[in-house]
């Protein structure tokens, strides 16, 4: 199904450029027209519609990014990007004067893309076809301290609030917009830009559980990035860490939020979020895969296979379900909750390491610390010479020596690696919604 819908948009764009070099008269431009036509008539035989997004440098569609064939037609993309185009939809009903016509539309200037253009599209008498922007607006004028990063943080807590509530309700989900939002995460990420990353540490006023989801999902796919997993796994962890308790949103808040010790019977209510969640996640297989499932199931398995669900036979965790459990259990933990202690940095990674080898395989959650950093990317830390600093990179070789940019005393304010300042150490930790909150704004990165 997906290599029809590649090869139409293929021919789509090939008759474009007939169009540009030989003019609409020309036999050339016809012949392509007609494979173009074709080729999409194929392809919507089998559905109503064909929706394509174009995300960064990327095209998607629907349960798939389409990574390969934007770098084989970057150009292409590139060209509807400049004309405000993100998103096409063809619709069943098209016929060949409306695919002509379209792409006479596509073929003029930058200029006259700017007003309605789905306007302009039904004045050209293109019925079957819609273009226009995606519906994820990361353009959003929101003001606050984390900057423009944090648009994008917050368009896509919406997308996946929308993408869980769906689930939830058994509607139909966008998973184009959702698998957009993940996959432009995904880009600032891999562009070694760690903004993202700070916001997920930082951002803990908000307890709904999508916000835990979401954090997963970007240290998932941020870790996998860093293991050097190929984009699209790296996505699809990214995808299957959204999900990761979707169960757990069939029990009850009282039960989830219940202080102090729980009964055996409501322990059993709670662990069964695992299976529940895999049980949900087996409808959405077509458009989502398998991994979404297989890491619902196995996130609290352990490593050494302790945990819970107990399978009938032997079973290791999936590399995916190991790497989620990890970044699971570490926003479970850095989270502020009404029930605990608001745990800093140092306690999480003592916490953690405590479970190396049993819970965590070694190696991996070795790892983690080495790309994370015991004191995350943006905390605010008291060094011990008593000045105060905030965290700006991490060092693999030493996860309690990163980079870091002293904000106050004003008079020491500078950029250091703690890995070059033996003398230098951080002593503790800011919470950054209480005593560290007026450093925060210091910082050089709004
Ligand atoms: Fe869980
Ligand atoms: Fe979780």
């Amino acid at each position: 199904m997906l290599t029809n819908i590649e090869e139409a948009f293929k021919s789509l764009l090939s008759c474009l450029q007939s169009l540009k070099m030989y003019g609409e008269n020309h036999p050339m431009f016809q012949k392509s027209l007609e494979r173009a036509f074709l080729a999409f008539s194929d392809a919507l035989s089998m559905r109503q519609e064909i929706v394509i997004g174009i995300i960064g440098n990327e095209l998607a569609f629907e349960k798939e990014i389409l990574f390969d064939l934007a770098q084989f037609l970057s150009s292409a993309v590139a060209y509807l990007k400049e004309r405000n185009i993100e998103r096409i939809a063809f619709y069943s009903g098209l016929n060949k004067d409306e695919l002509r016509k379209f792409v006479c539309f596509i073929a003029g200037p930058k200029d006259n893309f700017k007003g309605d253009l789905q306007a302009a599209l039904s004045v050209a008498g293109i019925e079957h076809i819609a273009i226009g922007k995606l519906k994820v607006d990361l353009s959003k004028d929101r003001n606050n301290l984390f900057g423009v990063h944090s648009e994008l943080y917050d368009s896509s807590a919406d997308v996946v609030g929308a993408a869980l509530s769906g689930v939830l309700n058994s509607e139909k989900v966008d998973h184009l917009a959702l698998k957009i939002s993940l996959n432009n995460i995904m880009e600032n990420l891999s562009a070694q830009r760690q903004e993202l990353l700070k916001l997920a540490s930082l951002k803990r006023y908000d307890i709904e559980t999508y916000t835990h989801m979401l954090n997963v999902s970007i240290f998932s796919m941020y870790f996998s990035a860093r293991l050097g997993f190929e984009k699209t796994d790296i996505l699809n962890i990214g995808i299957a860490a959204m999900y990761h308790d979707i169960g757990k949103m069939f029990i009850s808040r009282k039960l989830l939020h219940k202080p102090g010790q729980l009964t055996d019977q409501e322990f059993g209510r709670m662990k069964s979020h695992t299976v529940l969640g895999a049980q949900i996640m087996l409808r959405y297989v077509d458009t989502l895969g398998i991994l979404p499932v297989v890491v619902s199931f196995e996130h609290h398995l352990k490593h050494d296979s302790s945990g819970y669900p107990h399978p009938p036979f032997l079973r290791k965790q999936h590399i995916a379900s190991e790497i989620v459990s990890i970044c699971d259990v570490y926003d479970a933990l850095s989270q502020r909750r009404g029930y605990k202690q608001d745990y800093s940095p140092d306690i999480v990674y003592n916490i953690m390491n405590k479970d190396k080898g049993s819970y965590f395989d070694a190696a991996l959650l070795d790892k983690f610390f080495g790309f994370m950093g015991l004191w995350p990317v943006g905390a605010v830390v008291a060094l011990n010479d008593g000045s105060i600093a905030l965290v700006k990179e991490q060092n693999e070789s030493d996860v309690r020596r990163p980079e870091i940019e002293v904000v106050s005393p004003p008079e020491k304010k500078r950029t250091l690696d703690l890995l070059q300042e033996p003398g230098l150490s951080i002593e503790r930790y800011l919470n950054p919604w209480k005593e560290g909150k007026e450093f925060l704004q210091l910082g050089e990165s709004g």
